[in-house]
């Protein structure tokens, strides 16, 4: 959250550019920043002298007061959070399916960790997944309790819809709405207050194409789009424009898009990611592993130095197998000279 001290030593450039709604203000209270944007707050109310304070009937005091308090003003009526400095999460032990109590006490997951959840089909990851999601304080079927930065989540996360905690890619997702890809993630931008909106628009629809196999444009409708296509869409605006500390991924494999791809894209720096998966490639890039069983995580498992090596063995055998999916969905015959991994 920024404070008054901080505020004070941001220059006006910044503050209009974090945001937009100060200008507003600052014409209301017919101050004329032209020509000051690389001058700090403090710095440009200083410059008044005397006679312009009494003129005018500036007060300097007052005016940093108020523009703190309309920010945040600004800021809840938007439904944004600002940055929310999540440095961990924490998932404390419920019960598995038979209601027996699961086998750890406590996990905590780090800024930049990468957590695959594995387990058979029907054992409770997306589960585990949708616990997150919703910050479980021992409310959900599985009685697990969620903390963040090690305490229990402010429960106004759950419900704000811009700047959220979690970003969460679903195992199903349908469009609804009668809008554009490009109405779709304009919509969006706007609702983060993104200064460089082409710009940005312009990046999701070059990243999701990267990821799609058929290329769609900004005019094609998003209801008209394939599922590994919206699929698409989602992960390159979750990437591009999510400010989400937490990013959780239910079965990116299953979509048809490049899954190493969507992965690199979405693990940006400082975020923490869990993702349920059954593919092996995508379960040994992750540090460590939740195994689930019966409803329970019933193992956690750190990747070990060997894995890693099998690791790049399967990244080799998962370029062959890419190799070979294009050349059948481009209608080709497949050769028999692919490279033994
Ligand atoms: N600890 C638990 N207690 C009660 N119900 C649970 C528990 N864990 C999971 N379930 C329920 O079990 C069902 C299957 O779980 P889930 O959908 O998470 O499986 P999954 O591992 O994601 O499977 P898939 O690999 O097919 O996606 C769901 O209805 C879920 O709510
Ligand atoms: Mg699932």
């Amino acid at each position: 959250m920024i404070t008054k001290e901080t505020l004070k030593h941001k220059t006006l450039g910044a503050i209009l550019a974090e945001y937009p709604f100060t200008l507003t203000f600052f014409e209301n209270n017919k101050l004329h920043l032209d020509g000051h944007e690389s001058s700090t707050l403090a710095d440009y109310l200083q410059q008044f002298d005397e006679e312009a304070i009494e003129n005018w009937a500036i007060d300097i005091e007052k005016i940093e007061g108020d523009l703190f308090a309309y920010i945040h003003q600004m800021l809840s009526f938007l439904g944004i959070k600002e940055e929310t400095g999540v440095d961990s999460l924490t998932i404390l032990a419920g019960q598995d399916k038979s209601g027996q109590k699961e086998t750890f006490e406590s996990l905590t997951i780090r800024k930049s960790d990468i957590i695959a959840i594995v387990g058979p089909t029907g054992s409770g990851k997306s589960r585990l997944l949708g616990d997150i999601e919703w910050t479980a304080n021992a409310d959900t079927p599985t009685r697990r309790t969620i903390l963040i930065n090690g305490e229990l989540p402010d429960k106004k996360w759950r419900f704000s819809s811009s700047n959220k905690l979690v970003a969460q890619l679903s195992q199903n997702m349908n469009f609804v709405m009668d809008l554009t890809v490009g109405e779709f993630i304009e919509l969006h931008a706007k609702s983060r207050l993104v200064e460089n909106e082409a710009e940005v628009i312009a990046k999701i629809i070059e990243a999701a194409n990267h990821l799609a196999g058929e290329k769609f444009s900004l005019e094609t409708p998003v209801t008209s789009l394939s599922g590994g296509q919206s699929r698409a869409l989602m992960i390159a605006d979750t990437a591009i424009l999510s400010t989400s500390p937490i990013v959780l991924i239910d079965e990116i494999e299953n979509a048809g898009i490049d899954r190493q791809k969507a992965l690199k894209l979405l693990v940006g720096e400082e975020k923490i990611v869990l993702m349920a998966t059954h593919d092996p490639t995508l379960a040994l890039m992750a540090d460590k592993r939740i195994v689930i069983k019966n409803g329970g995580i019933a193992k956690i498992l750190e990747t070990t130095t060997e894995e890693k090596t099998v690791l790049k063995k399967l990244e080799k055998m998962d370029a062959v197998i890419r190799e070979l999916r294009a050349d059948l969905r481009a209608g080709e015959h497949v050769k028999g000279d692919y490279e033994d991994a």
